[in-house]
């Protein structure tokens, strides 16, 4: 059986769908004083949990589906994490913080026999759960809705994503690849310095893991803008589009921007179902 986060509905049936499983009923609810309860249908003895923890509230749900189907007596649990929240909270950065990523997965580890992320922020906090962990790498889906590019330029913010850009350059077929440079000022102020590559009267393909504020794409969207780039599409695996990002990537005059269904949002065009469903 499928057992879907509220924040992951609509994966949740698409791998229902893709793999012949069935879907359970699972009802959210959140009391006055805002404490959360689930309620699980559970009908088998093995389920495949599939949620993405965007929220605080997320992270909670999933220790509660977890439970319920314990209580339950389902006796194999896996728990797909198409988005991990905290996985940019890898290390403790300063004195005195915590490795907010191992936390969340030693909490997750307890309730489950195995996970699956996909493209977490940095592979290395598949080290943190106690469980048998399994990594998708799902960027090559995200050539799925290219049409015929002028001279493609696959592109990524930093020279971090570059391998996201070579995959997903790799299932578009052709093209050429590169980096910009990025320095990070604050949460929602970088700086983008641009590199040698010509993209005057090119299709740019720009590619990173998330796109959170869309302060990073619209910094490299203006540049690309200014060196005349025919056409600039923004593509990402997470597209967590918080605040006013949106709206930001429209006014740096972006007209294609798509993620994938990791983070249900209105750009998510791409399901992740097959690559999840091939590892299951
Ligand atoms: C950072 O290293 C990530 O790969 C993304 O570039 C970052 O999360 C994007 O954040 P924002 O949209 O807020 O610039």
């Amino acid at each position: 059986m499928i057992v879907a986060g509220s924040a992951t509905q609509g994966l949740a049936a698409e791998l229902a769908a893709e793999t012949g499983r069935a879907l359970t009923p699972v009802s959210y609810e959140q009391f006055p004083d805002g404490e959360r309860k689930v309620q699980v249908t559970a009908t088998g003895d093995r389920a495949v949990v599939v949620a993405s923890t965007i929220s605080d509230g997320d992270w909670v749900e999933l220790l509660q589906l977890q439970d319920a189907l314990a209580e339950a007596g389902v006796e194999h649990v896996t728990t797909v994490l198409p988005y991990m929240g905290y996985a940019r909270q890898d290390q403790a950065f300063e004195d005195g913080d915590p490795v907010s990523a191992r936390a969340m997965a030693r909490a997750i580890s307890t309730g489950t026999d195995r996970v699956i992320t996909v493209n977490p922020h940095e592979e290395a906090v598949t080290e943190f759960f106690d469980v048998p962990t399994t990594t998708l790498d799902a960027a090559g889906r995200l050539a799925t809705p290219l049409d015929e590019l002028t001279d493609p330029l696959f592109l990524s913010p930093d020279a971090g994503a570059i391998e996201l850009a070579e995959t997903v350059r790799d299932a578009y077929g052709r093209g050429a690849v590169d980096h910009f440079e990025k320095t990070r000022h604050s949460g929602t102020d970088v700086e983008i310095e641009p590199s040698e590559a010509a993209v005057d009267g090119r299709d740019v393909v720009l590619v990173d893991d998330i796109v959170a504020t869309g302060s990073t794409m619209s910094e490299s969207v203006a540049v690309l803008n200014a060196r005349e780039a025919n056409n600039v599409i923004v593509t990402c695996v997470h597209p967590l589009l918080v605040s006013n990002a949106r709206l930001k990537l429209a006014r740096a005059g972006v007209e294609t921007v798509y993620g994938t269904d990791t983070i249900e949002r209105g750009v998510s065009e791409v399901s992740v179902a097959p690559a999840v469903a091939d590892v299951l």
